[in-house]
Order: C-alpha cells, then structure tokens, then sequence
C-alpha cells in the first residue's frame, strides 16, 4: 500500500474545522461549566486539538481509546475500551470527536459506553463520514466532510499507524 492522491487539503480542513468550532461555541454558548471534549485515541487528536484552538467556550479535555479488532484496512466490529475515561462526566455537556466514520460500529460502542455515566448531554462532532458503509446508525451533531468509500490517512488517521502526521487527508493505494 502507499500514498496516493490527496482526497482533502489542508486548506479545506482547516477552514471547515473553523467552522465547525463556530458552530460548536455557538450552541455551547453560556454553558456553566466546561465543555468536556472526548477525542477516541488516536486518530482524533489532530482534529480536536485544532478544533479546540478555534473554540470560544471553555473546555476540559478527556479521552477515551478503543481497539477495534480487524486487519489493515477492514474494521471487524468487536471493539474492546482500551483506555476509559478519567474525569466524571455525570451531569456535563460531552463532546465525543471522532476522526472518521466508517461501520459506525465503533463509535456507537463508544456512545452508549460514555451514555451510562449519565452526562448532561452526549454529542458527536467528526471529521469524515463515509456514508456507504454505515452499518449501525450514528447521531452526527457536527460533519466535517462526506467522503467516498476509499481507506483515507493523514491528519490523525493511519495505516499501520503510518501517515498520521499529514496535514492533508490523502486516498490509501495498493
Ligand atoms: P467504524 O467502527 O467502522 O466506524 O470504524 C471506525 C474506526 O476505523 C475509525 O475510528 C478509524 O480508526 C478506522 N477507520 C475507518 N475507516 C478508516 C480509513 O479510511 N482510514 C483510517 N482509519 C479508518
Ligand atoms: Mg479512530
């Protein structure tokens, strides 16, 4: 496998992670207590950490981890909470942030998961989607992109765990 064509610049990425925080500050304006971000390990910490910089309420950061067992670019589905979360959420507005959307299978997990603390409010806010795969419906409060059914890396995804780094998000060739 190895880098192919660039799927998303880094200019559109940053400009829709722009907007995205306008949105979010937006609808969290006046929250009494902090907004707790839950970017999923590791993927996601490119994406929050940028979106964080643009928002204009204030912010805790928590995250959670989750290994969905699976070979190079195919998820399986079972997926196992590696790391749990630290803080209490029970009665806080949580933002979960999530690199990308595939099955949906992880993240649904993750949902119902961080629902059982009892937080005020649970939403998702995620870069990616690909749509086409969806197997189990999943609540996106906030989108950056609809993307076709290719294996994508950079800004935070990987394969293998290679090209995390990129700013762009690049389509994955054989
Ligand atoms: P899902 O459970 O099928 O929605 O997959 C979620 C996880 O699979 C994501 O958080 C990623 O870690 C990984 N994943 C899915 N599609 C891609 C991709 O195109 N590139 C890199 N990782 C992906
Ligand atoms: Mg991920």
């Amino acid at each position: 496998m190895k880098l192919g064509r660039e799927l998303v610049s880094a200019d559109a990425i940053q400009r829709r992670v722009q907007e995205l925080a306008a949105d979010v500050s937006r609808d969290y304006a006046g929250i009494d207590r902090p907004l707790i971000l839950l970017p999923v390990l590791k993927g996601s910490v490119c994406f929050a950490t940028d979106l964080s910089r643009h928002l204009t309420v204030p912010v805790n950061f928590d995250y959670v981890a989750v290994s969905s067992y699976g070979t190079g670019t195919e998820s399986s589905g079972h997926v196992q909470l590696l790391k749990d979360l630290t803080m209490d959420v029970a009665g806080r507005d949580v933002l979960m942030v999530e690199d990308i959307i595939d099955t949906g299978l992880t993240t649904s997990f993750l949902f119902d998961h961080v629902q059982r603390h009892r937080p005020a409010s649970l939403k998702l806010c995620v870069l990616l989607n690909k749509q086409e795969r969806r197997i189990t419906p999943v609540p996106m409060a906030y989108k950056g992109f609809d993307i076709p059914n290719q294996f994508v890396v950079g800004y935070g995804l990987d394969f293998d765990e290679l090209y995390r780094n990129l700013s762009a998000v690049h389509v994955l060739e054989p």
